[in-house]
């Protein structure tokens, strides 16, 4: 039976200091790795990256993936926390913007960022990180926290390093 990973108990909502957040996921990146060593379904790492990531940031409030599904259209895929928003055109909110740039959004206040969605009123600040397999987008990931400041620009590069290790690109694609 898998263990999830190990890392300090930490209540959900805290924000820790910047450092100690940086420090708890370098500590879990072997260990997420470790767990997704060989899988190649996207589905079944996109929902054990959802399920490790949520025990390695107590600070989220949601955090998963949304697919691309279509022309310009994202859908939910793994997450964990509240319910999120079911579907999210390219042209609307954080995710929509992380999808139609391609680029990472680092929010630290929703409240400042035009056309945000508020799928939980107490979200203030958001992680999104684009997902390629190969060139082709094929996700983003959506972090959500309830603080102003929530994330940083080095846990965004840690997470962006890990999404691109985690999906790769079958032959040919
Ligand atoms: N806040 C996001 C929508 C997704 S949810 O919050 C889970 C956005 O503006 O794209």
């Amino acid at each position: 039976m898998s263990e999830g990973i190990l890392l300090a108990k930490v209540a959900r909502g805290t924000l820790l200091p910047e450092p100690e957040r940086v420090a708890r996921l370098r500590e879990a990146l072997p260990q997420i790795e470790a767990a997704l060593a060989g899988e190649t379904d996207d589905v079944a790492i996109q929902a054990t990256l959802a399920c490790l990531l949520w025990e390695t940031l107590p600070q989220a409030n949601w955090c998963g993936f949304y697919r691309v599904v279509g022309e310009r259209l994202l859908a939910v895929g793994p997450y964990q926390g509240g319910m999120g928003c079911l579907r999210i055109p390219f042209e609307r909110g954080v995710c929509g913007a992380c999808a139609r740039t391609g680029l990472t959004q680092l929010v630290p206040d929703v409240h400042a960022f035009p056309g945000h969605i508020a799928c939980d009123d107490a979200t203030r600040s958001e992680l999104v990180i684009p997902v390629h397999s190969g060139t082709r987008l094929v996700a983003v990931l959506d972090l959500d926290c309830p603080h102003r400041e929530g994330f940083s620009a080095t846990e965004a590069r840690i997470l962006e390093a890990l999404m691109e290790r985690s999906f790769k690109a079958p032959a040919g694609r």
